[in-house]
């Protein structure tokens, strides 16, 4: 029997940002790619908690681990009556272990920046029990929430900025530097980056993080098309496409496609366009860089910062550095 049209799924208002977004990513030339900002939408968001909760996705357990066990000290080393700024708070299930070692010292205030509002409400929901916090989210992305913390502060109040789960991995390298002189320039000397990055390990390892066996990620990444036919009114045919995640040695990145298994022609009339996919092309929704620990200093430089403390789980492999703005 087939379903009947579920029209409720189109009574989103049109997002023009998402809409061009898909277009120029959809028609670059020779590898097509869309946006991985826009795989995190409600079902998106949910999907992406079940994943840290899989086995083979060790990288969130693993930074727990590392700030469960480090919290005070890593407290301990940063700037004294900070406010706190949060670039993906996600969850906010990671963060609560510093947050709560910052408010037994002293009433906190805790700015969560998150484009998703689902992941601002349940971090609202995980945190707000928190004594003497109080939390103030912005609906908005990294740089233009940051902006607007860090215009809102008073007068010598430091900043720290939260920027953990290995998020700066989703950038390429020359991004991820630009990406971080970006929020040194809106801090001021003495302000700290606490900035969390998965370390390389072995490939095999990699592909079940980014390919579990039954099939979160792949139904994550396959979201992002779900997402468009819902809110661009598209027609892709989600059952044309599988997740594949490939490791690139050359900028030690896995890389997330959506593959084609056959020929297939879409429409997306939110975004005034037909793309055509050959069989076995791919679109490429995100990549996931993996770190040196000792590489961090460099970077840390070329952005202005001094890398001034490290903490490293190595069961998994995570490491947590301290930035500080120079
Ligand atoms: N920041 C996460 C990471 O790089 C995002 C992520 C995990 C992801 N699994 C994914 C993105 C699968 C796309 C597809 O680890």
């Amino acid at each position: 029997m087939t379903q009947p049209a579920v029209s409720h799924h189109l009574s989103h208002d049109i997002s023009p940002e998402f809409a061009a977004a898909v277009r120029a990513g959809l028609c670059k030339q020779p590898q097509k790619e869309l946006p991985s900002k826009y795989l995190y939408d409600e079902v998106g968001s949910a999907l992406f908690e079940v994943i840290t909760a899989l086995p083979e996705y060790g990288v969130t357990r693993s930074e727990e681990r590392l700030l469960a066990e480090h919290a005070s000290d890593i407290v301990a080393q940063l700037p004294h009556d900070a406010i706190v700024a949060e670039l993906g708070s996600g969850s906010g299930r990671k963060t609560r272990r510093i947050l709560e070692a910052l408010c037994k010292k002293r009433p906190t205030t805790y700015s969560p920046i998150e484009i998703s509002r689902t992941a601002l409400q349940l971090c609202r929901r995980e945190l707000g029990d928190i004594e003497r916090i109080s939390i103030v989210g912005y609906e908005r992305d990294y740089l233009a929430g940051l902006a607007e913390v860090s215009k809102r502060r008073a007068k010598d109040e430091p900043l720290l900025v939260l920027f953990l789960g290995s998020t700066i991995g989703n950038f390429g390298r020359l991004a991820a530097t630009r990406f971080l002189r970006d929020i040194r320039n809106m801090l001021a000397p003495g302000d700290a980056l606490l900035l969390g990055t998965d370390l390389e390990k072995p490939v095999p390892v990699l592909i079940s993080a980014y390919d579990d066996p039954i099939g979160v990620t792949a139904a994550f990444n396959l979201n992002l098309l779900a997402r468009i036919n819902r809110e661009l009114d598209g027609d892709f045919p989600l059952d044309a496409f599988e997740h594949v995640a490939r490791f690139n040695p050359d900028v030690r990145s896995i890389e997330m496609h959506l593959r084609a298994k056959r020929r297939v022609s879409a429409r997306v009339r939110a975004a005034k366009l037909t793309v055509e996919l050959q069989e076995g092309e791919t679109i490429w929704t995100e990549s996931s860089h993996k770190y040196r620990a000792e590489e961090l200093h460099a970077i840390a430089d070329d952005a202005n910062f001094t890398c001034s403390h490290q903490w490293i789980e190595r069961d998994w492999g995570f490491a947590e550095s301290l930035l500080v703005a120079r």
